[in-house]
């Protein structure tokens, strides 16, 4: 086993966004702004909170805005730098920080999150990675969900899978885990399933998409067949390590997740970056209570 600290993030951004049409339409899910920034900058940046420094984005061809997002963009920075507007110039000037490198992987085939990662294994050769999925934004005010999951990683050479609680009857939205007991936030991981039907979960300990995954995942997931949905999971391809023995750790990450590939996460994503926003706190605690006055009038009218 391997126990040197991730150097590299994997980020999935292939996948279609049809639950936010239209707005997906031309607009990748992961640009999808919570207050000031899109979603795929959080992750970015827990990624690199974590001590990643090599950003790997699995995209395909309508992704190119994510590609964009990254790169320069010396005719916007040329106008902002003539009209002296520096605040705003900082914003865009350095997408990442200069030790941090991006690479871009097609995947040409969307045939699942496991066949993604695989994706990534000539970028990533033979050292523990990270993957986070960007709809899953996490809010901590300490160190990031990744990071913390980096630090147990390190200390134990075991693959570490982010998990929270879930009421029972969301189990088949989810990569659902069973574990050995729990000692402080982590339980090794003895089983795991993808979307099980409640009545078929074996816990209502769910994966959050936050991973960190040794290098014999690969091996893996090149015997994976095609699983739930049709699709090759990743969940499938460590439920195979797990059973052979090698160490997987659910991690109870400290943070509040929301799902930002539902309607109703992202919402709640964007009260709470208002709410915990200096500037926006105000303005934002009277504008949900105006709403909520408002549609009480109107719906005692
Ligand atoms: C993926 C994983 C699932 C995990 C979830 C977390 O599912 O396959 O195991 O629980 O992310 O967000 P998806 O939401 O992409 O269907």
């Amino acid at each position: 086993m391997t126990t040197s600290r991730i150097r590299k993030a994997v980020f999935p951004v292939a996948g279609l966004g049809t639950r936010f049409l239209p707005a997906t339409k031309t607009v990748p899910k992961e640009m999808l702004p919570i207050v000031d920034r899109p979603l795929i900058q959080y992750a970015v940046d827990e990624a690199i909170d974590a001590g990643c420094d090599t950003l790997v984005f699995i995209t395909n061809r309508y992704k190119h805005a994510v590609a964009d997002y990254f790169d320069k963009a010396y005719e916007l920075e040329d106008r902002l730098e003539r009209r002296g507007k520096t605040e705003l110039l900082e914003l865009i000037r350095n997408p990442l920080p200069s030790h941090v490198r991006a690479v871009f992987v097609t995947q040409h085939e969307a045939l699942g999150l496991g066949h993604a990662v695989l994706c990534a294994k000539p970028v990533v050769g033979d050292e523990p990675f990270a993957v986070l999925l960007p709809d899953d934004l996490i809010w901590n005010r300490g160190p990031g969900a990744l990071r913390q999951m980096a630090d147990h990683a390190e200390q134990t050479g075991a693959g570490v899978i982010a998990v929270q609680d879930v009421p029972r009857e969301m189990t088949s939205s989810y990569g659902i885990v069973a574990t050995d007991g729990f000692e402080n936030r982590h339980g090794r991981i003895n089983a795991m399933v993808e979307k099980p039907r409640p009545e078929d979960a074996p816990s209502t300990l769910a994966v959050v998409g936050r991973y960190v995954l040794q290098p014999g995942i690969f091996d893996a997931l090149e015997s994976t067949q095609r699983g739930s949905g049709g699709e090759i999971q990743l969940t499938d391809a460590i439920a195979a390590m797990v059973a052979q023995g090698t160490r997987h750790d659910a991690y109870r990450f400290q943070g509040t997740r929301f799902d930002c590939g539902t309607h109703i996460g992202l919402i709640e994503a964007t009260i709470r970056f208002a709410l915990d926003n200096e500037k926006l706190n105000g303005p934002a605690r009277e504008a949900m209570q105006r709403a909520l006055d408002e549609l009480g009038v109107a719906s005692n009218d």
